[in-house]
C-alpha cells in the first residue's frame, strides 16, 4: 500500500485510537489533538456517534487526517468511506472487509497477530498491518521475530502502547507508526479535559519526534 494518507501517517508516527460519541466531542476531540500538534484520528465505531464524529472531522477539519477504526464489515466501510474516512483500521483481517476498502481505493490496515495472519494479508495486497494487540502478542520482540520472513511489511503495532514504551516500537525499522489510546482516553472524553489530552498529546508527539 501506497498512499499520501500512509506517508502521512507514517511522518506523525503517532495513530491516535479515539472513542467519541456524536459530532461535538468529536470535533473537540480533532481540535484538542490539533492544538497538540497531531492532526491525525483512528475515531472508532465503538459509539453509537463514532459514524457521526467521522463526518463532523471530515467536514469541518479538512487538515486532520481522520480514519475509522474498529470497522469489522464490508457495509462499515461503505458507511465510514461515505463519512469521509480517509483509511480504515479493524482489530483482525476480514477479507470483506479489506477488498471493500480496495474497492473504495482507501489504505487498510488489518489486525494481524500471527504468521499465517500476515500471509493472509499479504495474498489480499496489504502491507501495512496492525498488530494487535501488540503488547500481548510479545510487543517489540513479536516484530523483531514476524518481521524476519516478511521483508517489506511494515506494522502499526497497537494495543498498550504507551508514552513509557512507544519508542521502543517506533526504534524498529518495519514500524511505521504505533497506535494508541493512551494520550485520548475515554475517560478525558467523557470528562471534557480536552487539555489534558492536548498535553499528553504534545508529549507523544515529542516522544515520536524521529
Ligand atoms: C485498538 O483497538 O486499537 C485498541 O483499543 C488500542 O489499544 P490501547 O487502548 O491499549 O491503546
Amino acid at each position: 500500500m501506497s498512499s499520501a494518507v500512509l506517508d502521512s501517517l507514517a511522518a506523525h508516527r503517532l495513530v491516535p485510537v479515539v472513542v467519541v460519541d456524536g459530532a461535538d466531542q468529536g470535533a473537540r476531540l480533532a481540535d484538542a489533538l490539533v492544538t497538540g500538534g497531531l492532526p491525525v484520528a483512528e475515531i472508532t465505531l465503538r459509539t453509537a456517534g463514532g459514524l457521526d464524529a467521522i463526518r463532523a472531522v471530515a467536514q469541518t477539519q479538512s487538515g486532520v487526517v481522520v480514519g475509522a477504526g474498529t470497522v469489522t464489515t464490508a457495509g462499515q466501510v461503505d458507511d465510514v468511506v461515505a463519512a469521509g474516512a480517509r483509511y480504515i483500521v479493524s482489530p483482525g483481517l476480514s477479507e470483506a472487509v479489506v477488498r471493500r476498502a480496495q474497492e473504495h481505493g482507501v489504505p487498510v490496515l488489518p489486525g494481524v497477530a500471527t504468521a499465517t495472519e500476515i500471509m493472509r494479508a499479504l495474498d489480499l495486497g496489504v502491507d501495512v498491518v496492525k498488530l494487535f494487540p501488540a503488547s500481548v502478542v510479545g510487543g517489540p520482540a513479536a516484530i523483531r521475530a514476524l518481521a524476519a520472513p516478511f521483508p517489506g511489511l511494515r506494522f502499526v503495532p497497537t494495543g498498550g502502547v504507551s508514552a513509557q514504551n512507544l519508542g521502543e516500537y517506533l526504534s524498529l525499522a518495519p514500524v511505521v507508526a504505533v497506535g494508541g489510546s493512551w494520550m485520548v482516553e475515554k475517560s478525558l472524553v467523557t470528562a471534557g479535559d480536552w487539555a489534558e489530552i492536548t498535553r499528553r498529546t504534545v508529549e507523544a508527539v515529542a516522544l515520536a519526534a524521529p
